[in-house]
């Protein structure tokens, strides 16, 4: 599946990754772009040798109706507990950290059984992120799976596929004719949770890298969960009373500067700052740099120092974070509700690009309503796991004093 590369510079493959194809530096016209808009469309309209061209982004002229609220009922809600169909068709289960991230290995994801795609929901609600290499699915069938997890999202400004039907593919796409502009944007601000301005922000969202650079373009994710868990009891009651706006009108403000078409006009919502998930039960922070403007109700202030804290621990923070090194037809599913993510821009002039299917998922449930609803109690993640192992969550308050922990 790995492009062939003509007239163009090949650079070594050192992990299996294909190289991409990086033309010449000098045949192709260099601008800069900036990653928060996601790239207008590519430079390099020499892409004859390229398979996958008709993937490549496209910018039809079609406008789209606002979206409307719609009933969702999570398939992890079905599954079984243990997920014992689909942990048992793996031949290795690799936990990435004690927060987040699991590799599934020997698993083919055409044949998953509709229970077992039941469990996936319940494993990446659980986990965050799964991670699944040398997949041969095509974006077809990656629609139709992703399509078992609630109706599919269409994005109002990114590029759709060339080809036609696509229309809800989300695409990634980088080649070298276009440099990340590091004065336009700060690292902080890659982070976010897809679309989390919708009245009915994604699910169990995958991505499937089909051409990769030989090294860098991973992905970052950070739990929501652990985010919450690391507070004290005080503030997590604070931020369990607060919404936020989460806005679309600087994406879209970003695709007319690029002279793109808008498809659906932008929309802002409100949404609770901590998010209950309908199947774990478990509480999370639900804010991100990328859309959440300010927090509705307070001074501003109060709002950007809270934003601010929240914002610098996902991003920042290492306990709560996992590191997905990609190879070209690896992909990751991740729940959109609990978790944000940052891709790196680290590899110019080579090729990225993948292929999103973005499920809805229900209007995001504060913990007040979460618990009215469903008579059941939130929990928190930390304490929940904690409490399974048989280790006491309110240890002894402590006098330690900070110490530097340097070598
Ligand atoms: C995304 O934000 O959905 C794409 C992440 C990536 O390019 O790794």
């Amino acid at each position: 599946m790995a492009p062939v590369a003509t007239n163009e510079t090949q650079a070594p493959a050192t992990n299996g990754a294909s190289t991409g194809p990086v033309k010449a530096a000098k045949a192709v016209a260099e601008q800069l772009f900036n990653p928060f808009y996601s790239p207008p469309e590519s430079n390099d309209k020499d892409d004859s040798d390229y398979a996958f061209a008709k993937y490549k982004p496209s910018w039809p002229n079609v406008k789209w109706e606002p979206l409307t609220e719609f009933p969702v009922t999570d398939v992890g809600l079905r599954a079984d507990p243990e997920k014992k169909s689909l942990l048992s068709a793996a031949s290795k289960v690799t936990h990435y950290t004690p927060a987040i991230g699991t590799e599934l290995s020997g698993i083919d994801l055409r044949q998953l059984s509709d229970s077992q795609k039941d469990e996936l929901a319940l494993l990446v609600a659980e986990r965050g992120v799964v991670f699944f290499r040398d997949q041969e699915i095509n974006v077809h069938e990656q629609l139709e799976l992703a399509r078992h997890f609630g109706r599919l999202h269409k994005h109002a400004t990114t590029g759709v596929p060339r080809e036609p039907g696509l229309e809800e593919v989300h695409i990634v796409y980088n080649d070298g004719s276009r440099r990340p502009d590091p004065s336009a944007f700060s690292k902080i601000d890659l982070w976010h949770s897809d679309v989390s301005y919708e009245l009915q922000p994604p699910s169990t969202t995958s991505l499937k890298v089909i051409t990769g650079p030989p090294y860098g373009g991973d992905t970052l994710w950070s739990s929501g969960y652990a985010l919450y868990s690391s507070f004290s009891p005080g503030f997590q009651k604070y931020l369990e009373g607060l919404t936020a706006v989460h806005s679309a009108v600087a994406q879209a403000d970003g695709a007319r500067a690029a002279g793109q078409t808008v498809r659906r006009e932008p929309v802002e919502t409100v949404h609770p700052v901590v998010r209950v998930h309908p199947v774990t039960g478990y509480k999370s922070i639900y804010v991100n740099p990328g859309f959440t403007r300010r927090i509705v109700g307070v001074p501003k202030a109060e709002s950007d120092a809270i934003l601010s804290l929240l914002f610098h621990q996902l991003a920042e923070n290492p306990d709560y974070q996992v590191r997905f090194h990609w190879e070209v037809n690896s992909i990751a599913f991740w729940d959109n509700r609990i978790v944000t993510h940052s891709a790196t821009f680290d590899f110019f002039p080579h090729t990225r690009h993948a292929l999103r299917a973005t499920p809805h998922g229900e209007r995001p449930t504060s913990v007040a309503d979460f618990e009215a609803q469903t008579g059941r109690v939130a929990k928190d993640w930390q304490r929940d796991i904690w409490a399974k192992q048989g280790i006491a969550a309110d240890a002894p308050a402590s006098t330690n004093r900070p110490k530097g922990y340097n070598d």
